[in-house]
């Protein structure tokens, strides 16, 4: 099935939407921006209640569509912008003063689904993986990167310890003939694993997701839609992320530990300094998780972890210790040797 098809026939679930509600309470009114539009769910929610307002963006062509039917809908509350949520600051006019900026990271059911996108082990399809305004494809990545720099992608964004393994196989295939269909590709990473049939998962899950976050450069953009985000949102702004995977969770917990009240490494004998990068105030230190019901009926959402903040009226100052902690994700890529 392609997305268009996909798009009208799958029920779609936002995840954690309820919770998102309570957090941001748009019966209040208000600007809200939705960095990963989607299929719509949240931002349809929100516009639900007559005082909001909703700005929307998505990476994703397919999403102009289920976005053109909001806009009819809403055409003086909603407004639809096709870019990576990294150009957030290009997108949102400095007055607009957001009461919430919500991220809820990866990929869409549509997406996941749609075969002629190649997300999936079974398709047969080009080897394509691209969320949408992309350098490079999943093809161009396992044809033509370097051996080596394909093992670290595969180790440090999949956290697979077989990444030499696998690397070494992609060559030793792509030298006879490259390697066209997503199929292809996940039964020559099960031929580098051993006992093939005693996962659970398909072994080749975490290579997979090590190249679709390589060809998406989502680490990168993460890091930049959360610096952006935070120069955007003024007192009293709240910033919400829902992430999927461990490497995406720790980016998000170091931002808002970083910038927020908690103090790195509390002791009850130190007075409690004003630190100069509080401009959040963070209530919990543990993600939000979705309930056992959601689960049951969405299993996508079985690891999403929400956590947000909420933004004072500090001066935003360098992130560079920010960018720094994370150097390794960003320098891997975009393609720069370390
Ligand atoms: C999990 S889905 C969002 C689902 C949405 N909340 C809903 O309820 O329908 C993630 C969406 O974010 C988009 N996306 C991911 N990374 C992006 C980025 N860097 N910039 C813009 N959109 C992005 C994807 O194309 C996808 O459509």
């Amino acid at each position: 099935m392609n997305a268009t098809m996909l798009l009208e026939k799958e029920k779609h679930y936002p995840v954690m939407l309820n919770q998102i509600l309570s957090i941001i309470s748009p019966q209040h009114g208000g600007t809200f921006i939705d960095c990963t539009f989607g299929g719509g769910g949240y931002s349809q929610e929100i516009l639900k209640f007559p005082l909001t307002n909703v700005l929307a963006i998505d990476r994703d062509k397919i999403t102009k569509r289920y976005a053109s039917s909001l806009k009819k809908k809403f055409p003086e509350r909603f407004n639809f912008y096709e870019d990576k949520f990294s150009n957030l600051n290009n997108i949102v006019e400095k007055k607009l003063k957001p009461r919430a900026i919500i991220f809820d990271l990866g990929l869409s059911s549509f997406q996941l689904s749609d075969e002629e996108r190649g997300f999936s082990f079974e398709s047969k399809n080009f080897l394509n993986m691209e969320m949408g305004i992309n350098e490079c494809s999943a093809y161009e990545t396992v044809n033509t990167l370097d051996k080596e720099y394909l093992a670290t992608i595969i180790k440090v964004l999949g956290d697979e310890r077989d990444g030499k393994k696998i690397a070494n196989k992609i060559d030793k295939y792509r030298k006879k003939k490259p390697i066209k269909s997503s199929q292809e590709l996940s039964s020559i990473i099960n031929s580098a694993k051993k006992n093939y049939n005693n996962y659970k998962k398909n072994p080749a899950t975490k290579t997979f997701q090590a190249i679709r976050i390589f060809v998406n450069k989502e680490l990168t953009e993460l890091i930049k839609g959360l610096i952006q985000a935070a120069k955007i949102l003024s007192d009293g702004g709240i910033l919400i992320v829902v992430s999927f995977h461990s490497l995406e969770d720790r980016i998000v917990k170091n931002f808002f530990n970083l910038y927020s009240n908690e103090p790195k490494n509390p002791s009850r004998y130190l007075p409690t300094s004003e630190r100069k990068n509080n401009i959040f105030k963070l209530f919990s230190k543990k993600p939000y998780m979705p309930d056992l019901n959601e689960v049951k009926q969405n299993a996508r959402s079985r690891s999403a972890k929400l956590r947000y903040a909420i933004r004072n009226d500090n001066v935003f100052f360098s992130p560079d210790e920010f960018k720094n902690k994370f150097s390794n994700y960003l320098k891997l890529e975009n393609n720069i040797l370390w």
